[in-house]
């Protein structure tokens, strides 16, 4: 099974994927299973103020993106994955909300392009454009109902829950099977059980009798309980 192999990031603030270079993703980059370029959108400008702005046609507040810089940018970073089906990740809050299941879906494309829009959003002749774009998919994508002030920590989040997904980016995979929003009772997602280490009591708080029964069928049958009530719990919590 083929996964993304290439992640490219346009954005105004660069700086703001420096997090990329750490912990999880920073290794996979080091070890080579995954390349990462980050653009600023500014580059593409042309202007002796590197505009990326304008007033949006219509009146109202705010400022839309160009989609002049937008399209020169896009196609410099598909020129990077040439030959690929590159997938376009628009990050709005008017996208389809990131799930686990959208981030299984992800690692399947070999080439990620993400759109950091700022102020109002980027004009909507971009998606529009690439959407019709031979070799190329577009997908707006929201991390919550919540408003940023632009893509970029929405970016960091999606990549995130991406790259651990990747084969060989976690030493022991069978924990990926474990986790939130990936158990399955019924087919139902269900958060994951409380977990515990050593020491066995702290603070006056103990550990369980169960976890130390060594019995990994009562175990088993104690976490799945545990998940069912936590996410009975999450659900009715406003
Ligand atoms: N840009 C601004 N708000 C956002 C959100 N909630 N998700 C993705 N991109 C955004």
């Amino acid at each position: 099974m083929s996964s993304v192999n290439r992640f490219d990031v346009i954005t105004i603030f660069p700086e703001y994927l420096e997090p990329l270079k750490l912990s999880l993703i920073g290794k996979a980059v080091s070890n080579g299973l995954i390349k990462i370029g980050v653009h600023d959108l500014r580059a593409q400008t042309t202007d002796v103020h590197g505009s990326v702005d304008d007033t949006p046609y219509g009146g109202g507040a705010g400022m839309v993106m160009s989609p002049e810089p937008w399209g020169k940018a896009i196609d410099a970073a598909a020129e990077l994955a040439p030959n690929e089906i590159h997938e376009l990740i628009v990050l709005t809050p008017a996208g389809e909300k990131l799930t686990q299941e959208l981030a299984q879906t992800l690692t399947k494309s070999k080439h990620l392009i993400f759109a950091c829009g700022r102020y109002e959003g980027i004009d909507v002749r971009v998606s529009d454009f690439y959407s019709s774009a031979k070799n190329f998919k577009v997908r707006e994508v929201s991390i919550g109902d919540y408003v940023l002030g632009g893509g970029e920590v929405a970016t960091l989040v999606i990549m995130e829950a991406i790259v651990r997904l990747l084969p060989g980016v976690i030493g022991n995979s069978a924990s990926l099977d474990e986790e939130s929003h990936t158990l399955s009772n019924d087919g139902e997602t269900l958060v994951e059980y409380p977990n515990y280490t050593k020491p066995k009591e702290w603070r006056g708080l103990e550990v369980p009798e169960i976890l130390l029964s060594g019995n990994h069928g009562e175990i088993a049958k104690w976490r799945l309980e545990q998940a069912l009530i936590r996410t009975s719990l999450r659900k009715e919590s406003p």
